[in-house]
C-alpha cells in the first residue's frame, strides 16, 4: 500500500542484508514508524507485543526470525530452540507455526554453513507467495462484490461490514479481507465500508480506517454493539472478515467480537463471509470451539484506551475504576454453520470438510 507517494510492504530486509525493517503498528494512526529487528529476541519481542499483527504477517515476521537465527548460529539444536521460542509468542493464528515449519522443513536438509542463505530466501519468499494469495483472494472476493453491485440501483455502494484488521497491515500487502474492498475500488465499484472499532485494541479504528483514507475507500467508523443495529435497518449488504485459524471443518477463528457479528448477520439474512489464505487452515483441528487455543492478553488493554492529544502527544488512558479486573480473551469461534462461504486464492468454498476438500484436495482431513 502506498503511503504518501510511496508503496510500502509491511516487512522487508534492511539494507544490511540480515535485520528486517517493520512497520511498527502500535503508534498508528498517530505515527508512522519504522523500526529494525535485528535479534531474535527482537523478533520475539515485536509479534508478542504486536508491533506487527496479523496472521500472514506474523508467520512471515517468525520466517525471518529463523533466518536471522541460522546467521548467529545454524545448529540443529538452534534452529530447534528458535523454533519454540518464536512459536510461543502468539498461539492461536496458525500461520505462526505454519511458517516457523516450512523454515524447519527447508532448512534440516542442509549442512548449517547453507542454512541462512536458504533460511532468507525462503522467508522472501513466503512474504512474496502471501502477496499473491491475497490478490487472488481479492480476486474471488471481488465476484461476490460485483454480484451485490449488479443487483443495486446506479451509484448505489455496496456495504460492507468488517471486523479487526485483515488489511494491508495485516499481511504483507493487500490484506486479505481488505483485498476484494481494494480490488472493487479500483473497478470503480461504489463500495461503503463500516468499520467496526474493534475493543480492545482498536484494530478497526486505529488500523483499517488508517487504510481506508490512504485507499480513499469510503468508510465509516462504528462501535462495536453497532453493526447488528445497522444489519436490521438494511444498512449492511456483507459481512467479510479475515481469520487466525479456521479448521478442517470450516470453524472461523478470529478477532473477539466476530462469532457476534456472524449471529447476527445469520439472523437478517446477510451473507458472512471469511477471507482464508490456505496457510491459515489448520487441517489438524476439526472442532475450533473445543481445539482452538484462544489467547488471554493483559488486561491492561481493556482497561487502558491509547489515543492522541491535542498537543500530538500519544498517551493511554484509563477507562475503568483502578482495581476492576478485566478479562481479555482475543479471539472467538464462530461455527461453520454461521459462515455462507471461505474465500480462499483457489475459489470460494463452503464452510465445510467437504467444500475445503474440494478445492485443497492434495491435504489429507
Ligand atoms: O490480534 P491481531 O490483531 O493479530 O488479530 C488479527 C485478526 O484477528 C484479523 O482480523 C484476522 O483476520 C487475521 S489477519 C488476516
Amino acid at each position: 500500500m502506498n503511503v504518501g507517494d510511496k508503496h510500502y510492504h509491511t516487512i522487508w530486509l534492511n539494507e544490511d542484508g540480515r535485520s528486517v525493517d517493520i512497520i511498527d503498528q502500535r503508534w498508528l494512526p498517530h505515527e508512522f514508524r519504522i523500526v529494525t529487528l535485528k535479534t531474535v529476541p527482537d523478533v520475539a519481542a515485536a509479534i508478542r507485543d504486536m508491533w506487527v499483527r496479523g496472521a500472514p504477517l506474523i508467520g512471515v515476521t517468525a520466517a525471518y526470525g529463523v533466518a536471522i537465527a541460522m546467521t548467529d548460529d545454524a545448529s540443529d539444536e538452534n534452529l530447534e530452540r528458535v523454533w519454540h521460542e518464536l512459536n510461543e509468542t502468539r498461539p492461536t493464528a496458525i500461520n505462526l507455526r505454519w511458517a516457523l515449519n516450512e523454515m524447519k522443513r527447508v532448512l534440516s536438509p542442509l549442512p548449517p554453513p547453507e542454512r541462512a542463505a536458504a533460511a532468507y530466501a525462503r522467508a522472501a519468499e513466503i512474504a512474496q507467495e502471501d502477496v499473491a494469495l491475497n490478490r487472488s483472494i481479492g480476486q474471488h472476493g471481488l465476484e461476490v462484490i460485483r454480484g451485490i453491485a449488479a443487483r443495486k440501483k446506479p451509484g448505489e455502494p455496496v456495504n460492507i461490514l468488517t471486523h479487526c484488521n485483515a488489511g494491508w497491515l495485516a499481511t504483507v500487502d493487500y490484506g486479505t479481507a481488505t483485498a476484494p474492498i481494494y480490488l472493487a475500488t479500483e473497478e470503480g465499484i461504489p463500495v461503503h465500508v463500516y468499520v467496526d472499532e474493534t475493543r480492545p485494541r482498536n484494530q478497526g479504528a486505529q488500523l483499517t480506517a488508517w487504510e481506508m483514507n490512504g485507499h480513499g475507500v469510503p468508510h465509516t467508523l462504528i462501535v462495536d454493539n453497532a453493526g447488528g443495529h445497522l444489519m436490521q435497518h438494511g444498512m449492511i449488504d456483507m459481512v467479510i472478515v479475515g481469520t487466525d485459524r479456521t479448521t478442517a471443518n470450516g470453524d472461523v477463528c478470529n478477532k473477539i467480537g466476530t462469532y457476534l457479528k456472524a449471529l447476527a448477520a445469520r439472523d437478517n439474512g446477510i451473507p458472512f463471509y471469511v477471507a482464508l489464505p490456505s496457510p491459515t487452515i489448520d487441517w489438524t483441528v476439526k472442532d475450533g470451539v473445543k481445539e482452538i487455543p484462544i489467547e488471554e492478553r493483559n488486561g491492561d488493554e481493556v482497561s487502558l484506551v491509547q489515543g492522541k492529544l491535542a498537543d500530538g502527544t500519544v498517551v493511554q488512558v484509563r477507562v475503568s475504576p483502578e482495581g476492576t479486573p478485566a478479562g481479555n480473551p482475543a479471539f472467538d469461534v464462530t461455527p461453520a454453520r454461521l459462515v455462507t462461504g471461505l474465500i480462499t486464492e483457489r475459489g470460494i468454498a463452503d464452510a465445510s470438510p467437504e467444500g475445503l476438500k474440494a478445492l485443497f484436495p492434495e491435504r489429507p482431513v
